[in-house]
């Protein structure tokens, strides 16, 4: 062998000693604490080990002593359950630290974890700050921005006590019919394991020890997004919860990569999906929950069902619970059937069904956490840390959130460089049912659990505020909701896009634009200005009807609170980066379209997946 090859062998060898280390997880590793555990699990009763695998949304508790006499390990507030003193910081706070009051009367007074669905902030709290959701940041590309976001999210999640985000999604939407597109960062599996990872480190922090950390959970395990399209749960269900029908190669290359990252990332817990694959329920399935979750790729944490996913099982709720928890499941997230769950799985338990030593790791998997998280501190108090409430909604949280909603939007159209438009224009005239409403702006998991469309749904400033804010003092603003009396004005404006919804109540056969948004489109053409559109939307939609009227499209998805941060990038503060993180299809015949399913097809989108006007 010629010297010079070997040289060069030998050289290209040392250069990869000289690679550091694969990256690790952040947190230290959580069996850190299984001697601990181990000598608290022997005073332990079957009972009390039962209770610590139940998670209860408070709104179903019949009585909230049944914290302490049934040991609960958790308690959450699923969609639409409030404090019954109202919404407001001051009153979620309580509720925390009131039921955490309780759990410390348990006889081993083992803290609770308390749950919520801090998705895109802290949503469920009036006043809280409202993030864009993930489609909006997945077209951001910025890893360090959804960590801070993931930061703030934790702090006003903290400010209430509670400590445990049911985030980041880390689904990868192959359909956009499908009502969750939005909560997902991305059809592409690259972004969506990086933002998914940059997420989890901002919630957890540095360490799941951290007074300002909440314990992160990346859902839905596994290929959430992967639903054929008529096989969801319902008539009008059409995708949601339904059947991925792929082979594990592609359920490997496409759905696992975002539970890599955030288990590098060291994500505490994890929640299987209410979706099947090839007809076997996720949240039953040993092979996705032990096999590859915990010892493939060694998960440490905590494997939650999701809400009343076990159900869905089986139609004997004793059998699902035994399949679920013999497949892996760690602890059972459930409404007004709690009783009967606990005294299921005893049974289960005392008739060999469900051996201990899988009761065992299961409680042993929940202690870790509450240990990681300092909550069997006793020199730690687990109630609410008030001082938290400072930042709570804060201008500085919001600057991030107005940051966040510059970066996502995407520019598609820009005919003759229409925009930036001028803050010194005589007259702009404002149209379209979304212009100004929090409602439409924020979208689902905001305040209520389907979103609801208003003014002022929660604290923030809708884009109509925003322009007036904006524009110079000679500026007159002008707004009609059907576009009607825009003559004369230099500009319009349209705000347009869908309503708000959560989960299968977004399932859509079809994308077609609102027709009345479509006539505040076209009214404002006929009044002879140009017009600039701007579409509030959870996935691309359908433009062709306004693509001849629309002098300038701005996709600004579920902005979220701060509407400021598209005046910004309409008058030109600061130049569009967004770039799309699905591909926008032309017509419905072309959907499912993505960068992952065109073998052999021609991928001829509206917009492919990557682009944006700069
Ligand atoms: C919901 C969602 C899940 C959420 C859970 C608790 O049905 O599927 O994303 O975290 O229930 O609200």
């Amino acid at each position: 062998m010629k010297p010079s090859r070997l040289f060069f062998l030998v050289l290209l060898a040392a250069a990869a000693f000289a690679v550091p280390p694969k990256s690790h997880s952040r947190s230290k590793s959580l069996t850190a604490y299984d001697d601990q555990i181990k000598q608290l699990l022997s005073r332990m009763t079957l009972d009390e080990k039962i209770g610590q695998m139940t998670q209860v949304d408070q709104h179903y508790l019949k009585d909230p002593n049944d914290i302490a006499t049934l040991a609960l390990g958790s308690v959450l507030s699923g969609g639409d359950s409030d404090p019954a003193d109202g919404n407001s910081l001051e009153a979620w706070t309580d509720m925390y630290d009131g039921y955490q009051k309780i759990a410390l009367k348990s006889r081993l007074g083992i803290p609770i974890l308390y749950g919520v669905d801090a998705v895109h902030g802290h949503n469920n709290v009036l006043g809280a700050t409202i993030f864009p959701h993930d489609i909006g940041l997945g077209c951001t590309r910025d890893a360090d921005l959804v960590e801070k976001i993931g930061q703030i999210t934790a702090q006003e999640v903290r400010a209430t006590g509670i400590n445990w985000a049911f985030a980041p999604c880390v689904a990868v939407p192959q359909d956009i019919r499908w009502g969750r597109t939005y909560e997902g960062f991305s059809e592409d599996p690259k972004l969506v394991k990086e933002l998914g990872a940059a997420e989890v480190r901002g919630l957890q922090g540095t360490g799941l020890d951290d007074p300002d950390a909440v314990l992160a959970c990346a859902k839905h395990y596994v290929g959430d997004g992967a639903t054929v399209y008529g096989t969801g749960t319902g008539p009008n269900h059409l995708l949601d919860q339904g059947d991925m029908r792929i082979d594990e190669a592609t359920l490997r290359k496409i759905h696992l990569q975002g539970y890599l990252s955030t288990i590098d990332a060291g994500v505490a817990s994890v929640m299987p999906s209410y979706s099947s694959w090839n007809g076997l329920k996720d949240s039953a399935n040993k092979k996705l929950l032990t096999d590859i979750l915990k010892q493939e790729l060694g998960f440490e944490g905590i494997e939650i069902s999701d809400y009343n996913a076990i159900d869905q099982i089986n139609k004997d709720y004793k059998q699902a619970i035994e399949a679920s928890i013999n497949a892996g499941m760690d602890m059972a997230m459930v409404t007004g059937q709690y009783r009967q769950y606990i005294q299921d799985l005893k049974e289960l338990v005392q008739e060999g069904k469900v051996p201990m030593s899988r009761i065992d790791d299961a409680v042993t998997r929940i202690l870790r956490v509450k240990y990681a998280m300092g909550l069997m501190d006793k020199k730690r108090s687990p109630l609410a840390d008030r001082s938290l409430q400072a930042t709570f909604g804060s201008p500085e949280h919001r600057n991030v959130a107005r940051q966040a909603v510059r970066e996502s939007m995407v520019l598609l159209v820009n005919k003759h460089k229409l925009v930036p438009l001028s803050r010194d224009a005589a007259r702009i005239h404002v149209a379209g049912a979304a212009a100004d409403d929090l409602g439409y702006q924020c979208g689902g998991w905001t305040i209520d659990w389907q979103g609801k469309l208003g003014r002022v749904t929660t604290g923030g400033t809708t884009f109509f505020a925003a322009i007036q804010q904006t524009v110079s003092k000679n500026t007159k603003i002008t707004y009609s909701k059907d576009g009607s009396g825009a003559e004369g004005a230099e500009v319009g404006v349209a705000v347009i896009g869908e309503k708000p919804y959560a989960e299968m109540f977004g399932d859509r056969k079809d994308l077609s634009l609102d027709p009345a948004d479509i006539a505040t489109v076209k009214n404002l053409k006929k009044a002879g200005i140009p017009v600039v559109v701007i579409l509030y939307s959870g996935r691309p939609l359908i433009l062709d009807p306004i693509l001849n009227d629309a002098d300038a499209i701005l996709a600004a998805w579920l902005p979220g609170s701060e509407g400021e941060g598209i005046t910004d990038v309409l008058f030109g503060d600061y130049a569009p980066t967004g770039k799309l993180s699905f591909t926008w299809p032309r017509t419905m015949a072309q959907v499912p379209i993505n960068i992952n399913n065109q073998k052999g097809k021609k991928y001829d989108p509206l917009f492919k997946y990557g682009y944006g006007l700069k």
